[in-house]
């Protein structure tokens, strides 16, 4: 199957929660071991729920992606329904199925390691 990577690159060049929270509640990053490139996720947090979300860091298109589709998702949420968030979650909020794609994967997963890292 071929992936449609248009989407994303449009998300990457737009991402208008790419920035950092002052005064956040929980400010979490993550590495990926094989690139070194690291996202940073902020989040503000009222009575168990995500107000706010944003994120800083350098990475791929996909990382970048994720977590700017990760930040809007949160946003609104309770924070124990984004802890249970898991890879196929992910994968259905950028569109693609990465699961063949072990390196890709990693990308997309990033910002969620992170997440749950805090
Ligand atoms: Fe580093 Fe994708 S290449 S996170």
């Amino acid at each position: 199957m071929s992936v449609d990577y248009s989407r994303i690159i449009e998300i990457w060049r737009n991402a208008p929660n790419r920035k950092e929270m002052k005064g956040a509640d929980l400010v979490a990053e993550g590495a990926n071991p094989i690139c070194g490139d690291r996202i940073k996720i902020f989040l503000k947090i009222r009575g168990g729920k995500i107000t706010d979300a944003s994120f800083t860091g350098e990475g791929c298109a996909i990382s970048i992606a994720s977590a700017s589709l990760l930040a809007d998702y949160a946003k609104g949420k309770a924070l124990e329904e984004v802890r249970k968030l898991d890879k196929e979650k992910v994968m259905e909020l950028l569109e693609m199925d990465l699961s063949r794609n072990p390196s890709r994967l990693k990308c997309a997963l990033l910002p969620l390691a992170a997440l749950k890292k805090g």
